[in-house]
């Protein structure tokens, strides 16, 4: 019996000291790491992962970087100290998120890019992405299919010099409005240097960043409203009228909206966007913003997960392309992109179950 008890306290005991040395288990096995909570775009992301993520068994946290470099390395930090093996991160600077992810991978953690592509590491696993290029394109060919005659003034705007994708988006514009202003379709109005290369098809990153230099709204909304009031001040009577305005996205777009709908020599106007935010859907059925390209964030977000349980599985992800990033080849998904405007609208965000037409204002 006493025997029986000493072997009972001494397994005991072992199995105690064997807890205490096991490592610690971890908390969260997906870190997401999310740019700002200011821009209804990223809203929309956390909520199409907290939806796909709540039966999945996996423990997640969402923490927002709120437009700050150093606030992203921190919540990278955070998450590391808690055991992550991957991440799922959307940098807020494509090229200073270099050191939160060169961090995380020295701590043998699996980086995924998520919608904006880090630039100028290696410690990028993979990415997830919409085509970019095609988003640009598809705003571009708006403006181009409802432009008849000569001269029709064109307001160029991008998004932040930081991300990599307001040069994707910027390139696959100009690829299309290019040759409609060298035959003279288009008049650019609200940059010298785009005008200085107009008779560019194929820009250079370094030139595409004099352009963005002059016309970048940082993807800010006051940037964006106060730098259209500016070109609006500058330019003529005769620079306004019917007006065709490039604008990056939908935050962007409403705002250079706005101003240029307050300008009493501006007849019309057409403006591009792309998101599909709910406020620019309300501002498409109303007849404020003209287009926005529909990403299915449920499409990213459902790529994501899948990329990061097979690593958590031990498989390798599907990708079906690659992207460089200046230092290498970062195995890619990419996903397809469907423009939206008025008589699109209804089909394409509400029958289609993305949005609740209670979400919306129709007019009688
Ligand atoms: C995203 C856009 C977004 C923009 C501003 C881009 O990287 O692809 O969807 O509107 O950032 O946040």
């Amino acid at each position: 019996m006493k025997k029986l008890f000493i072997t009972m306290v001494a397994l005991l005991l072992s199995l105690m000291a064997l807890t205490a040395c096991a490592p610690a288990k971890a908390t969260v096995s997906i870190g997401i790491v999310l740019p700002t909570r200011d821009e209804p775009r990223w809203i929309q992301d956390e909520a199409r992962f907290k939806d796909a993520l709540k039966d999945s068994g996996y423990s997640v946290e969402i923490l927002f970087s709120q437009g700050s470099t150093a606030t992203e390395l921190a919540n990278v930090e955070t998450l590391l100290a808690k055991g992550i093996k991957v991440l799922i991160i959307t940098a807020q600077d494509g090229d200073a998120a270099g050191a939160a992810v060169e961090k995380a991978k020295s701590e043998g953690v699996t980086v995924i890019a998520y919608d904006r592509l880090i630039t100028n590491t290696t410690a990028v696993d993979y990415y997830v992405t919409f085509d970019s290029i095609a988003v640009g394109a598809a705003q571009a060919q708006f403006l181009v299919d409802k432009a008849t005659g000569t001269g029709n003034p064109l307001y160029l705007y991008a998004g932040a010099a930081s991300d990599n994708n307001a040069f994707l988006f910027f390139e696959g514009a100009w690829k299309v409005l290019q040759p409609k202003v060298a035959d003279g379709t288009f008049v650019i109005k609200n940059s010298s240097k785009a005008v200085e290369l107009q008779g560019t098809l194929a820009l250079s990153r370094a030139q595409m960043s004099e352009i963005l230099g002059q016309v970048t709204t940082n993807w800010d909304f006051n940037t964006a409203k106060n730098l259209a009031e500016s070109h609006l001040t500058a330019a003529t009577a005769a620079d306004k009228g019917n007006v065709f305005i490039l604008a990056p996205n939908d935050g962007t777009a409403r705002a250079i909206a706005d101003a240029f709908a307050a300008d009493t020599a501006v007849t019309s106007y057409l403006v591009t966007g792309q998101d599909a935010e709910k406020a620019s859907v309300q501002y498409i059925i109303d007849g404020k913003q003209s287009m926005t390209v529909f990403k299915d964030v449920r499409t990213l977000v459902s790529d994501a997960i899948k990329m990061a349980v097979d690593v958590l599985d031990g498989k390798t992800p599907t990708t079906t392309g690659a992207y460089n990033n200046g230092k290498k080849d970062v195995p890619a998904k990419q996903t397809n992109v469907v423009v939206v405007h008025k008589d699109n609208v209804r089909a394409a965000l509400i029958d289609s179950g993305y949005y609740q037409a209670g979400d919306f204002t129709f007019p009688n």
